[in-house]
């Protein structure tokens, strides 16, 4: 039976204390290896079926939000289709930070690269050089989820 994934610790979303949870998805319709998008407003949630249960955390890349529904999972990670990033849905690290380098979630700092095959862009100047080397990728925020009478509930923050 499909259940749901433990909640890293201290990586609970904002506002989701005590949310009261919302059907969102049947079980059915998310398969093991799924990722689905469903929103709620103006929040994209992202779904994820992963090899420990299903989670769910904001449908926005944690570098410069693109959707990771769209992404590719292998096993628990997801790759960002923007910039090669690579985020661990379980642990809610990062496991590749992006090609655009930039700051990790503990402020570290890291270069530019390119992928293997891939001639590496020029470098942009100023601001936008700026921009890149201090965006800081966090880590995935978690929604609390359960599932019911198959279907899938999360606990959305107040509007
Ligand atoms: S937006 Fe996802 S890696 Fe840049």
């Amino acid at each position: 039976m499909t259940g749901v994934a433990l909640t890293p610790p201290g990586l609970a979303a904002p506002g989701t204390a005590g949310a009261p949870y919302e059907p969102v998805l049947a079980i059915a319709d998310l398969p093991a290896g799924a990722l689905v998008r469903v929103t709620r407003g103006d929040l994209d949630i992202l779904l994820a079926h992963l090899p420990d249960g299903v989670v769910a955390t904001d449908d926005r890349c944690p570098h410069m939000s693109a959707p990771l529904s769209i992404g590719r999972l292998d096993g628990c990670v997801v790759d960002c289709p923007l910039h090669n990033g690579r985020f661990d849905l379980a642990t809610g690290e990062t496991v590749q930070l992006p090609t655009t380098g930039g700051l990790d979630a503990d402020g570290r700092a890291h270069a530019t690269w390119s992928p293997a095959g891939s001639e590496p862009k020029p470098e942009p100047a100023g601001r936008k050089a700026d921009a890149r080397r201090l965006t800081r990728i966090r880590r995935l925020r978690f929604y609390p989820v359960r599932i019911v009478d198959g279907m899938i509930e999360v606990a959305l923050p107040r509007p």
